[in-house]
């Protein structure tokens, strides 16, 4: 059987791309070693991590809301196992909607390890050991990720985890030690933070959320404390050891020869980034380059330097977020199909889902410093804003970056409850090259939480009006 496209693997990245270069007229085929599509995101990541999110949020809501809401209940209990029922029929109800999408879209669909063994040829192993070669003109790479190994520390999936334990844990531990502040280690971290865990957090930076706007991190950092997180900025964890059903974690300063500490832990989470996934495929032999990180190397059209073979997603440069991956997928088939597909790396919305959100999208005031660019800072916070008082929602702010000669916004940030919706308005604007001016005299719904975007750009160039 001969394609016009193979793609390897059907996370965000790979099932976009097979499903956008089906409808364009291509004959396509997938390859995927997992038994169901949707890749880390759906199976193992964004998805489940969500589900518990939203699940954990709710009690927390119920918890210490309710009451001055003016709603009387009992003690909400948590019913852990109900709980990660509920994570995994998330789980099931998207993955089966990608088998649908690739039926619908008369996609191949075939299941085992695939492996390039040239320009046009794919070999597929199932799990028998046997083998198939599929013939494609054209391959699309798009093997994700996987989680980054903390050197002498191994995982185990039940004490010592990844996010991939992390969300099926057997219960809810009474003390969690997260290993990395970063966007993983925070969001599962108030999941058991929120559930009742004793939950601290071991970071190499002096700062969390490292690639932040310093002003968000800053602030976001105070209320994970207020919630109850403790933090341990500039320090790693240098060992982890067992001590009877517990686990004894050793922590030191990220730098210096300063004594080493330890914590008491009943589960160590190690969130220290993902690394590009690219085993078993053969890339060495055909003469696919990687970079220094290993990464597939690409040009801007997501060509290898093998002709015919194509990669997108985490496994080549940029942000590992689905969206990305999605977003690059649906371009390269669309430019296998004699199409502009394009993907615009200054706008790309990075979304932190906790309680508060924390959302940004653009330029940093930290990154606008070090390019010598000038800017206006407008700022406003949710304190001033009525429906974040109606809803007792009132922490965080929003911050617009400006060019200080253009008015052309270059950044948005905002921490707050719904930032992960809100700024999309923000992104937009940008695509379309807009000012700080254009938004802040854009008409927005009263009372919303969007209005508080209206007036940070407002802050911009004016006075804002509620503060
Ligand atoms: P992947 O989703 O990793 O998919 C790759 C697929 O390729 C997998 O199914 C794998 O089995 C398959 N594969 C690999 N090698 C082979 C082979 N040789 N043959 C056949 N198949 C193969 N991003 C967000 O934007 N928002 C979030 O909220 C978010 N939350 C996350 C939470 C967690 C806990 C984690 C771990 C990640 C999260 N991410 C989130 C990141 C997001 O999951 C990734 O950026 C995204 O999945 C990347 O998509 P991809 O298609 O490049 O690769
Ligand atoms: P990350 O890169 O976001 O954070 C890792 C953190 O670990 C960094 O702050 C780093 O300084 C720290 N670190 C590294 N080595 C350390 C050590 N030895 N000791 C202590 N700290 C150390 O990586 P994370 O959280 O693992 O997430 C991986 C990827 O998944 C990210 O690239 C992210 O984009 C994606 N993701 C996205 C989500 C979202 O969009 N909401 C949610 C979860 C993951």
């Amino acid at each position: 059987m001969s394609y016009d496209l193979v793609v390897i693997g059907t996370g965000p990245g790979g099932y976009v791309c097979a499903i956008k270069a089906s409808q364009l007229g291509m004959k396509v085929a997938v390859v995927e070693k997992r038994k169901t599509h949707g890749g880390t995101c759906l199976n193992i990541g964004c998805i489940p991590s969500k589900a518990l999110l939203h699940a954990s949020e709710m009690f927390e809501e119920a918890n210490h809301s309710f009451e001055a809401l003016g709603i009387k209940t009992s003690r909400p209990k948590v019913d852990w196992k109900a709980m990660l029922a509920h994570k995994d029929k998330v789980i099931e109800g998207n993955v089966t909607g990608i088998d649908y999408l690739f039926k619908k879209n008369k996609i191949d669909v075939h299941t085992g390890t695939g492996r390039v063994l040239g320009a046009g040829h794919v070999e597929v192993k199932v799990e028998d050991g046997s083998t198939s070669i599929v013939e494609t003109r054209n391959i699309v790479i798009a093997t994700g990720s996987d989680v980054m190994p903390l050197p002498g520390i191994g995982i185990d999936e039940k004490s010592v985890v990844s996010s991939t334990g992390a969300l099926s844990l057997e219960k809810v531990p009474n003390r969690l030690t997260v290993v990395g502040a970063g966007v993983i280690g925070l969001e599962l971290g108030s999941v058991y933070a929120r559930l009742g865990a004793e939950v601290t957090v071991v970071e190499f930076m002096d700062k969390i959320l490292g690639p932040m706007d310093a002003d968000v991190s800053r602030q976001f950092l105070r209320m994970l404390k207020k919630q109850g997180l403790k933090f341990k900025l500039s320090s790693k964890v240098t060992a982890v050891q067992k001590k009877g059903r517990a686990l004894e974690v050793t922590v030191q300063p990220a730098e210096g020869e300063a004594a080493a500490t330890t914590l008491d832990a009943d589960v160590v989470l190690v969130a220290i980034g993902r690394r590009p996934y690219t085993e078993g495929l053969g890339l060495a032999e055909v003469g696919v380059e990687l970079d220094e990180r290993g990464r597939i190397k690409t040009d801007n059209h997501y060509k290898t330097n093998v002709d015919g073979i194509f990669a997108i997603g985490d496994v080549i440069a940029g942000p590992m977020l689905a969206h990305k991956a999605e977003d690059e997928g649906a371009a390269v088939a669309e430019m296998l199909a004699g199409q502009a597909g394009h993907v615009n790396y200054e706008v790309i919305p990075g979304v932190v889902y906790t309680s508060p959100e924390v959302a940004s999208v653009g330029k940093t005031e930290e990154e606008l410093k070090a390019a010598g660019i000038k800017y206006k800072s407008g700022k406003f916070p949710f304190s001033a804003n009525g429906r974040a008082k109606a809803m007792l929602h009132t922490e965080g702010f929003v911050k617009v970056l400006a060019d200080a000669e253009t008015d052309r916004v270059l950044g948005v940030h905002i921490v707050g409850f719904g930032a992960g919706e809100m700024i999309h308005e923000a992104c937009v604007l940008m695509e379309f090259g807009g000012s700080s001016e254009d938004l802040g005299r854009t008409c927005h719904a009263h009372p919303t939480m969007s209005e508080a975007v209206k007036e940070a750009a407002m802050a911009t160039f004016a006075k804002p009006i509620h503060m």
